[in-house]
């Protein structure tokens, strides 16, 4: 249960970090990506979090998706899972790359049923004790990353509506404007018909799309 604990420390210290102020980025990182990751973001470009009066529309051209995301309060949580395995974090840093970022914000990952790291298949195969010990460990970590990857619309971006696309996980995702019961157009993420709160960023190699909920990550 020695993972649980890790795990939940980290989540914990996500959420922590997400009342301090937004430069305060230092909790967040754990020691040995600390000096894996190059210093983001460069000196001289510092990410601008857009506010609910920025301009939406506006592309943020010196900045990366990485650099981004990680002064999204509201995806604190998001952040720290993508930045567990080099194939989702390496995306974000890519400037030859754009990716559109569909990331569930804190609340909706948090009070998730099934938590990111839980499969029913390891449980029917291993029941209880699934992600106890070593090979417990690498289980976890693995369903993380297939969570992360579900995502991660990597290649695409700006996207177009009813455009169809691969997310990292292999799954077919489009999106579709949609009127909710207020009358606000919204656009909603298909087949899961998952609604996007705002497209919250756009930088240099693509877009962070805020989520109400997740997307399939069986
Ligand atoms: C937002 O920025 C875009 C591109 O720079 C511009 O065309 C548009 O008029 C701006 N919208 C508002 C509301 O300022
Ligand atoms: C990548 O995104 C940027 C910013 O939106 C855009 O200017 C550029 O054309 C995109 N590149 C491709 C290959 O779509």
């Amino acid at each position: 249960m020695k993972f649980f604990a890790l795990l939940q420390l980290s989540l914990f210290t996500a959420a922590t970090a997400a009342t301090a102020p937004p430069t305060d980025q230092q909790p967040l990182r754990r020691p040995e990506q600390q000096q894996r990751l190059p210093p983001h973001p460069p000196p001289g470009h510092l990410p601008v979090m857009m506010g609910s009066s920025g301009n939406d529309s506006q592309v943020q051209p010196a900045v990366l998706l990485y650099d981004i995301l990680g002064t999204q309060r509201s995806l604190t949580t998001f952040f720290s899972l993508t930045r567990m395995h080099e194939s989702t974090s390496e995306p974000l840093s890519d400037a030859k790359t754009n990716t559109t970022v569909l990331a569930p914000n804190n609340i909706i990952i948090d009070d998730l049923p099934r938590k990111p790291w839980e499969n029913p298949g390891d449980y029917a195969a291993l029941g209880e004790q699934a992600y106890d010990g070593s090979g417990g460990k690498d289980r976890a970590d693995d369903n993380m990353r297939k969570f992360v990857e579900a995502h991660l619309v990597v290649g695409t971006s700006p996207w177009e509506a009813g455009v169809k696309a691969k997310t990292a996980a292999g799954t077919e995702v489009w999106w579709e404007t949609k009127t909710d019961k207020d009358g606000n157009e919204k656009r909603v993420i298909m087949p899961d018909e998952v609604v996007v709160d705002r497209v919250a960023s756009r930088v240099a190699n693509g877009e962070v799309w805020i989520l109400n909920g997740v997307l399939n990550y069986a």
